[in-house]
């Protein structure tokens, strides 16, 4: 949640799309101003938002006084003049060239100089909005999809004359806004409607020449790309006139496979829904999928050659936009294809490498191809002479949510836990190298780091935080312990007791908590964090750390955690002395998995008298130990489910 100083978020247009982003805006904490030609619009729109945020409560999604909260940080209005101070507009009117225009030449009058200006439009380049202003520079793409408020997907598009800094800024306020951006060219269609049209109009073709039925083709389309509805479901629920309305337009720039076939032209002059009856033929199986695939697959790749976006967009555009299994690529790659996919890209800015983890549906969680990949990144940023100083990071929300867990699941499953002791090896050495690194390393904390990440982030020189960045140790919940330096490093910054109250609890702790006590090193706003990081990998500071006399209620924690036995904690057999705080970590260590438990206490006590490598060696030795249990597969499986019960076996 963004804290109170937030910037002011604005919206012009509260129609479907307008209405949802708004909404979306203020439920992440931003004050937003809703702005509509007059008044009974307005209302219009706020009634959607009500509408949707009602439904939220009755599916017990949100609690009543969270949407409260969330109808009072929006303000809806028909005066221009009320957008003045707002820090982004987006802009959501009808798709109208002289409209879209037009609207952008008020805002360039009425906002503050450094106010961005977004567009949501779907067919027009930013490029052609933005020539109607005097300052273009200011104004970019921001391209959602529907629902804006559900759906995570943001498309960022730098116009011809969009300044650096102002792409920057919105892309940041994407990730606080929760969303995942991906960067797309001014091009027709951007990234995702450019394949998707394609996967539409192929199979309006099939069914003008009598390849199979619609109902046919939808379950096919279906189960090829493991997706809720398929191409006639989905037009009828989102309007057959949108999808002519995208194809021509994309048809226009780049030829008739993207175009709308007659059959299209004629369903939309009807206005009829699509023919959804009858069964579905399992014979008309092959040549559909193979159709449908064949046409996004040949658009993404002349997306990606034309330099529209990188095939990793195009990949999570697919899986977060559409919701597909998997991108265009990865399929691509599954019948035999070899495109490189990045899961971690470096950039290298004034000497300092920035080296970003980028799989943000998935929280940037490590695995074994993110592994070899942020291994050779740092290989190749250490040796790279250029570079002075590294930056570790993570896209969307997230730094890094921890490891990943299927990965741990198959390999017990499979019986083949050494997989998963060599993998944590791997780690183990690429962290101790990122400790060792001679230039310096800065871990970038701007969200959620639980595990593994945490553990990333503590193998750096400096850890950076935004203010509301928070960090944890679930593992003792999963039923196993923190494998990758999580008992030994954690301890070398905050002691043995905070240690032992992090990971034996598995409480997550907020930033400003975390530098009171030690374990990061500074905290700075979003809008400053790269400054502060900057700063840092160039040299910044001393290494040498003075940890922090840690509050009064975080030495009391350390106290009781140094004070009292593991087992006696857990059996809630420890003295407290009525202390909330005390009585509640009691609590919590006695849900988590009793062998995990123990195993995590002494490697905590044991490393602290033993050189750091001598205590990795510790942690490491007890994994194939700690996965063999029956909790570690019970706990590793409740995750997204209820709450483990363990057995201590
Ligand atoms: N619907 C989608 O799935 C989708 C997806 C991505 C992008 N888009 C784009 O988003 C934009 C909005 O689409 P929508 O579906 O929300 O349209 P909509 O018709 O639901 O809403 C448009 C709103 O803009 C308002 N408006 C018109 N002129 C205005 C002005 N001068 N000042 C302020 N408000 C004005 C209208 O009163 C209306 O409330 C379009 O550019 C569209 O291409 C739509």
């Amino acid at each position: 949640m963004v804290k109170d100083a937030s910037p002011v978020l604005a919206v012009v247009g509260a129609g479907n799309m307008g209405s949802g982003i708004a909404q979306k805006m203020a439920t992440e904490g931003f004050d937003v101003v809703l702005v509509d030609v007059d008044d009974e619009k307005v209302a219009r729109g706020v009634g959607i938002i009500d509408r949707t945020l009602k439904e939220a409560v009755e599916r017990g999604i949100m609690r009543p006084d969270r949407v409260a909260a969330i109808r009072d940080r929006i303000h809806g209005t028909s005066t221009f003049g009320e957008l003045a101070d707002a820090e982004l507009v987006v802009e959501a009117v009808f798709e109208d060239r002289a409209l879209k225009r037009d609207v952008f030449t008020r805002l360039e009058s009425v906002c503050r100089p450094d106010t961005i200006l977004a567009t949501n439009t779907s067919s027009y380049l930013v490029s052609d909005i933005a020539s109607a202003v005097k300052t273009p520079g200011r104004v970019l793409g921001l391209h959602y999809f529907f629902h804006p408020a559900k759906n995570r997907l943001v498309e960022v598009v730098a116009g011809k004359t969009t300044a650096k800094d102002v792409f920057r800024r919105a892309w940041a306020l994407q990730e606080q806004l929760g969303k995942i951006p991906i960067a797309s060219a001014d091009a027709s269609g951007f990234i995702v409607n450019r394949f998707f049209v394609v996967w539409l109009m192929e199979a309006i073709r099939m069914l003008a020449e009598r390849v199979a039925s619609a109902i046919t083709i939808d379950e096919i389309a279906k189960k090829t790309f493991g997706v809720g509805m398929g191409p006639f479901e989905l037009m009828d629920v989102s309007g057959v006139p949108i999808a002519l309305h995208a194809s021509t337009t994309i048809g226009d720039a780049y030829g008739a496979m993207y175009g709308p076939p007659p059959m299209l032209k004629q369903q939309v002059e009807s206005g009829r829904m699509w023919p959804l009856g009858g069964t579905v033929d399992p014979t008309a199986d092959r040549v559909v999928s193979e159709r449908l695939m064949s046409g996004v697959f040949t658009a993404a790749k002349a997306l990606v050659d034309e330099g529209v976006g990188t095939i990793e967009d195009v990949d999570i555009g697919a899986r977060v936009g559409l919701r597909w299994r998997l991108g265009p690529f990865e399929m691509m790659n599954r019948r035999g294809g070899s495109h490189p996919i990045r899961l971690v890209k470096t950039s290298i800015e004034n000497g300092v490498a920035t080296i970003t983890v980028n799989r943000p549906d998935a929280m940037n969680a490590l695995n074994e191809a993110v592994a070899a990949q942020l291994t050779q990144a740092f290989h190749d940023a250490e040796r790279d002479p250029g570079v002075t100083g590294i930056v570790i990071a993570g896209s969307g929300r997230s730094f890094v949510a921890g490891a990943d867990i299927r990965f741990f699941i198959r390999n017990i499953e499979r019986n083949d836990i050494a997989q998963t002791e060599a993998f944590t090896e791997r780690l183990q050495t690429l962290f101790v190298e990122i400790q060792n690194c001679r230039k310096p390393v800065v871990a970038r904390v701007h969200g959620l780091a639980l595990g593994g990440g945490v553990e990333l982030a503590l193998a750096c020189d400096y850890i950076v935080a935004t203010p509301n960045a928070t960090l944890g140790f679930p593992e003792t919940g999963i039923g196993i312990y923190p494998g990758l330096g999580g008992t030994q490093r954690t301890t070398r910054r905050i002691g043995t007791g905070l240690a032992k109250w992090l990971v034996l609890t598995g409480d997550v702790i907020g930033a400003a908590d975390a530098l009171s006590i030690g374990l990061i090193d500074a905290v700075a706003p979003r809008e400053e964090l790269d400054a502060a990081i900057a700063t840092l990998a160039a040299g910044g500071p001393s290494k040498e750390r003075k940890p922090p006399a840690p509050p009064a209620a975080f030495q009391k924690l350390a106290a009781f955690f140094d004070g009292n036995g593991v087992e006696t904690i857990r059996a809630g057999r420890a003295d407290t002395g009525g202390d909330e705080r005390l009585d509640r970590a009691m609590t919590a260590v006695a849900g988590k998995a009793p062998i995990a438990l123990t195993l995590a206490a002494s490697l905590i006590d044991d490393g602290a008298r033993v050189s750091l490598e001598d205590g990795l060696r510790m942690e490491l030795s007890h994994v194939r130990e700690i996965f063999a249990t029956k909790d570690a597969l019970t706990g590793l499986l409740s995750i997204g489910k209820a709450r483990p019960v363990f057995e201590g076996a």
